[in-house]
């Protein structure tokens, strides 16, 4: 099986290990590819609806991997056993569900090693509720996959609370730190389209809003950081070649 985009991020960004949990795991995409290449001894795809559970057992089957992935019906982390906390995937919903799950499953958020985390939208809700929950976002990357970036995070409780400011839960630090190739477009894209609901609102009249300040002032927040790296990346560049 090949994984791309996306799923291969996630997969790409997880370490060896012995045991990978897959919540919301749908397909199974994920566990089954880890375990084929032997990322992890054996995984957990966990899910809480039965249809995808059931896709999930076909494509295990397929892949005759019945004795090293084991599939679970239930709420987020509730289906985790004692000692399974090792490397945690909550991929392809969105930042409040995400969140949400992280909340009720708390005490065992806490002990994975590691938590992998692919919001569909509302990053900043995840971003938020890590640091104020004694998270530290200790890497993340970008993917393009069509015509979408991506963003992966990953996560370690160190119970360590961290105030940022604000515009750190828009975008996420690592991001600058890695020079990750896909920041200028994705902070470009996100000035798009804030650019483009101002405007919008703006049409409507709406100039004091709380939503339209909120907005301009993330704005201007990216655009600073976008110019501020910019900047950094010239320097480093004339540097070497001086
Ligand atoms: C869009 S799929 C993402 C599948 C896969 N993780 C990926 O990234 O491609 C979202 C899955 O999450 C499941 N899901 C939603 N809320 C959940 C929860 N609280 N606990 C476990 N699974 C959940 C859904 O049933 C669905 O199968």
């Amino acid at each position: 099986m090949d994984l791309k985009g996306r799923l291969k991020l996630i997969a790409d960004m997880t370490p060896p290990c012995d045991v990978v949990c897959d919540i919301g795991t749908d397909h199974a995409y994920i566990p089954i590819y880890l375990v084929m290449n032997k990322r992890c001894k054996r995984a957990v795809a966990s899910d809480v609806r039965k249809g995808p559970i059931r896709v999930a057992d076909k494509n295990i089957e397929k892949y005759g991997l019945e004795n090293y992935i084991d599939t679970r019906v239930g709420d987020g982390l509730e289906t985790l056993k004692d000692g399974e906390e090792d490397i945690i995937i909550i991929a392809g919903m969105g930042g409040l569900i995400i969140s949400g799950i992280m909340e009720k499953g708390f005490d065992t958020a806490k002990k994975a090693n590691l938590l992998l985390i692919q919001p569909m939208n509302s990053i900043e809700l995840v971003r938020k509720w890590l640091y104020e929950n004694g998270f530290d976002i200790c890497d993340e990357r970008l993917c393009r996959e069509e015509r979408r970036i991506y963003n992966v995070l990953a996560a370690k409780w160190t119970g360590s609370v961290q105030k940022k400011e604000e515009i750190y839960y828009y975008i996420g630090e690592k991001l600058f730190e890695n020079r990750d190739e896909l920041l200028e477009s994705y902070i470009q894209n996100k000035l798009r389209q804030l650019n483009k609901i101002i405007v919008e609102m703006e049409k409507m009249n709406d100039k004091n809003s709380d939503l339209r300040l909120k907005n301009e002032s993330i704005r201007d927040g990216l655009s600073r950081l976008l110019r501020d790296y910019q900047e950094e990346l010239r320097r480093g560049f004339d540097e070497q070649n001086k």
